[in-house]
């Protein structure tokens, strides 16, 4: 396709990247990608296979039976099963980190997220994905708040969906999952140098969408010159 747009947002655990990259993708009618709930769905695997998360060989050795897909509605399918709520569990959310630091999985779902972004326009949202997924990207955001403001959101998001979590549990998860992520050595969550920082403490996700969209309309201009 002439003229592919590709717009990664990347940034730390719950700072509304899904919430507004849905949105995002929705209103430019191109395909979005959440790389986070692969990440989960392959913990999802090790947690029902009975393995230490923290096994490092254990959990790698797992790869050629893990089968993800993510359906264009949204839907996240783990060797055919959908698992789109058990992946959103907080005793997942709680291992994913470890996982996610393994290197010969992120090749594996790297593979696959590149795959998946193929020949199309996309909306990718991750940690890694304008430093090394896809480091052409013609737009990254690197979308912050405050770790106080992103554990209210996903508390109130938990309880909305059924969830059972304290306010204190998601706060200190976040800040867990947030150290392991921008610490591992392979691909850590880190602004691209050319990507573009959207702080959403004190925004609204309308106000996130629209500030997104000016962007994506102002180089939009510029590729199709
Ligand atoms: O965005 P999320 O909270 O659903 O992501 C779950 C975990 O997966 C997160 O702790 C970090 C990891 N992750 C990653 O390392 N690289 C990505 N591209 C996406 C997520």
């Amino acid at each position: 396709m002439k003229n592919k747009l590709i717009l990664a947002i990347d940034g730390p655990a719950a700072a509304g990247k899904s919430t507004v990259a849905k949105l995002v993708a929705k209103k430019l009618n191109i395909t979005y990608i959440d790389t986070g709930a692969m990440y989960r769905a392959f913990t999802l695997f090790v947690m029902q296979k009975g393995i230490d998360p923290q096994h490092q060989s254990a959990c790698e050795a797992l790869i050629p039976q893990v089968k993800i897909l993510l359906a264009p509605t949204g839907e996240v399918y783990l060797n055919g099963i959908d698992v789109s709520k058990d992946i959103r569990d907080p005793k997942v959310s709680a291992q994913v980190s470890y996982i996610a630091s393994y290197k010969a999985i992120r090749l594996a779902l790297v593979d696959l997220q590149r795959h998946m972004a193929g020949n199309q326009s996309v909306v990718m949202d991750g940690r890694d994905i304008g430093t090394y997924v896809l480091p052409e990207a013609n737009i990254k955001i690197f979308q912050i708040a405050s770790v106080e403001t992103r554990a209210v959101r996903r508390y109130e998001e938990n309880l909305s969906k059924g969830i059972a979590c304290t306010l204190e549990s998601v706060e200190e998860d976040l800040r867990h999952r947030d150290y392991i992520d921008s610490h591992r050595d392979f691909a850590p969550l880190k602004p691209a140098n050319d990507s573009i920082l959207i702080d959403t403490s004190f925004m609204s996700v309308q106000e996130v969408v629209e500030r997104i969209l000016e962007i994506v309309h102002k180089k939009v201009g510029l590729i199709h010159a």
